[in-house]
C-alpha cells in the first residue's frame, strides 16, 4: 500500500507542477505580457490545463483512489495522508462526473459571453449580453444535474468554491445577517457625513508603494519567498509554498486604494507562505476554501489595517511620506476618513458596513436563475429594486448595476457568497485571536505582529487545504460559520465612529 500511495503522490505532484506552471504563465499575462501575446498565451494555458486535467482524471488515479480509500480509514484521521486521500477523492469525483462535451461547450460559451459582456458594459446594452447569459445559465443548470441527487440545485456550484457548504446553510446565515446590516446602515445614514476629501488628492505612486511594502514587511511577509508587482486588478498567486506573488494597483482618484489592496493581497500571501512545507507538491498546499482565504485578507485589511491601533503606529510614518497631503489631517480624522460608510453602486468599492448587502443581492439572483424562478431578461429590473431595498440607491444605468461584475460571463455562479462568508469568518477568528492574545491591540499599536501571525500560522495556515472550511472554522473558533461576531464587530466599530 505504501508503494501505491507513493505512486498516487507522484501523479498528484506532476499535476500540481503543471498547475503552478499555468500560474506562472497567468501571472506573467497580467503583469508583463504585451497585449499582442494574448493568443500565444491562451494556447499555452489551454495545453497545460488539458494535460493536468487528463492526468488527474485518468483511470490510474481512479484505481489508486479505490484502493487507497479503505487504507485512509486505517490512518489517523487528521494525518496529511488521510486528508490528502479524502480531499482528492472529492475532487476526482466532481471532475470525472462532468462529460468532456459539457466542458468544451462551457469553454466556448463563456469565451463568447466574455466578449459580449465587455461590449454590453461599454455600450450600456444589457440586451447584447442577455442571450449569452441565458446560455451560461442553461449550461450551469445542466452542470448541477451531473451531481444529482442534491438538496438544492445551487449546492454543486457552491461546493466548487466552498467545499462541503450547503445553500440552506448560507441562506440561514444571510437571513440572520441581512436585517441587522440594513438596520445599522439606516442608523449611520441618519448621522452627519464624514469628510474624507484628503483621500481624494494626488499621492505619489512611489510613496504609496514604499508605505505598503513597509506595512506588509512588518506583518511578516517573507520577501525571500515572494514578491510584489503591479497589475490592472490586484491578485495573489502561488507557484509553490516558497514562491508567493502579489500585485497591487494605483488609482489616482482613490489614494487609500493601493495601500488597502497591498494589505489585502498581503493577507492572502501570509496564508500561502504559512502552509506547512510537508504539503509541498500536493493539492493540499492551498487555502482551505475561498471563504477562509478571504477571511485572512479581510482580517489584515480591515480588523488590522482599518483599526485605530494600527494607525497609532503607522500614521506618523504616513505623514512623513506625504507631509503636504496630510499637513492638516489628524490621525483621528484620517481614521474616520478610511472608515467612512457610504452606500455605493459598485461592490468592489463598498465599505465594511455595506459590502455584504451587495453579495446577498447577487446570491439571491443566482439562486433564482438556477431554480428557474428568475428569467435573465428580468435581471436589470430585479437588480435595481433590490438595490433600492437594501442600500437605498438605484443605479442610473446597467453599467453601474447588473453589468458591473465579471463573474457571470465566466459562469462562476456560487463564487460571490464566499466573499461575505470570508468577512464573517474573519470576525470569528478575530474574536478568538483577541481572547487568546488579550494585549493584541497594544502589540499592534507598537507595530508588533509576530505573535498574531504565529497564532494564525499554528491554528490555520499550516494546515493548508487539509480540512473543509466549516470543520476548520469550528476547530479554531468552536463554532461553524456564524454572523454574530461580525455584527458585534461592525456595531462596536461604527457606534464609536458615528456616535450612534
Ligand atoms: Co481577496
Amino acid at each position: 500500500m505504501e508503494q501505491k500511495l507513493e505512486k498516487f503522490k507522484q501523479i498528484l505532484a506532476e499535476v500540481v507542477d503543471l498547475n503552478h506552471a499555468s500560474a506562472v504563465a497567468g501571472w506573467d499575462q497580467q503583469v508583463y505580457m504585451p497585449r499582442g501575446g494574448a493568443v500565444d498565451r491562451g494556447n499555452i494555458l489551454e495545453t497545460l490545463a488539458a494535460i493536468a486535467h487528463k492526468k488527474f482524471t485518468s483511470d490510474e488515479v481512479g484505481k489508486l483512489l479505490e484502493e487507497l480509500k479503505p487504507y485512509a480509514e486505517t490512518l489517523e484521521p487528521d494525518s496529511d495522508d488521510a486528508c490528502l486521500i479524502k480531499r482528492v477523492a472529492h475532487d476526482y469525483d466532481k471532475e470525472t462526473r462532468v462529460p468532456s462535451r459539457w466542458v468544451a461547450d462551457f469553454a466556448r460559451v463563456t469565451t463568447l459571453a466574455q466578449t459580449a459582456w465587455e461590449e454590453a458594459k461599454t455600450d450600456n446594452k444589457f440586451e447584447v449580453f442577455q442571450p449569452h447569459l441565458e446560455e451560461v445559465v442553461k449550461l450551469r443548470r445542466e452542470y448541477a444535474d451531473f451531481f444529482k441527487p442534491y438538496d438544492h440545485i445551487y449546492d454543486p456550484l457552491l461546493d466548487d468554491f466552498e467545499p462541503g457548504m450547503k445553500t440552506v446553510d448560507v441562506e440561514r446565515i444571510f437571513n440572520a445577517l441581512r436585517p441587522q446590516q440594513v438596520d445599522l446602515l439606516k442608523k449611520i445614514a441618519a448621522k452627519p457625513e464624514i469628510d474624507d476629501s484628503f483621500l481624494h488628492v494626488p499621492y505619489s505612486e512611489q510613496g504609496q508603494w514604499d508605505f505598503g511594502v513597509e506595512v506588509i514587511t512588518r506583518f511578516g511577509f517573507d520577501w525571500n519567498r515572494g514578491r510584489q508587482d503591479k497589475s490592472m486588478h490586484p491578485f495573489t498567486t502561488s507557484f509553490g509554498v516558497d514562491d508567493v506573488r502579489i500585485t497591487t494597483r494605483f488609482d489616482p482618484k482613490r489614494a487609500a486604494s493601493a495601500l488597502f489592496s497591498t494589505i489585502h493581497e498581503g493577507g492572502h500571501a501570509l496564508y500561502e507562505q504559512g502552509i506547512s512545507p510537508t504539503l509541498r507538491r500536493t493539492p493540499l498546499a492551498d487555502g482551505a476554501s475561498m471563504a477562509v482565504h478571504e477571511s485572512q485578507s479581510r482580517m489584515w485589511e480591515n480588523m488590522v489595517g482599518r483599526s485605530k491601533a494600527f494607525w497609532k503606529f503607522f500614521y506618523p510614518r504616513l505623514v512623513e511620506i506625504f507631509p503636504q497631503q496630510l499637513a492638516n489631517v489628524s490621525m483621528e480624522q484620517y481614521y474616520r476618513g478610511i472608515n467612512k460608510v457610504e452606500p455605493s453602486l459598485i461592490r468592489v468599492e463598498a465599505d465594511e458596513a455595506t459590502y455584504n448587502l451587495h453579495i446577498m443581492l447577487r446570491m439571491e439572483l443566482e439562486i433564482g436563475l438556477m431554480e428557474g424562478k428568475i428569467q435573465v431578461k428580468d435581471l436589470p429590473e430585479i437588480w435595481n429594486s433590490k438595490m433600492k431595498e437594501y442600500l437605498g440607491i438605484v443605479p442610473p444605468d446597467n453599467r453601474e448595476g447588473v453589468l458591473q461584475d465579471v463573474h457571470w460571463c465566466g459562469g462562476a455562479f456560487g463564487y460571490f457568497p464566499t466573499y461575505a462568508l470570508g468577512n464573517l469568518v474573519s470576525a470569528q477568528i478575530w474574536e478568538k485571536l483577541n481572547q487568546d492574545i488579550p494585549n493584541l491591540e497594544d502589540q499592534i499599536s507598537q507595530g508588533k505582529f509576530d505573535e498574531m501571525l504565529g497564532w494564525l500560522r499554528s491554528k490555520i495556515h499550516r494546515f493548508g487545504k487539509k480540512f473543509e472550511s466549516q470543520d476548520l472554522v469550528k476547530r479554531v473558533t468552536g463554532s461553524t460559520i456564524t454572523p454574530e461576531p461580525y455584527m458585534r464587530y461592525l456595531k462596536t466599530k461604527y457606534t464609536e465612529i458615528y456616535n450612534l
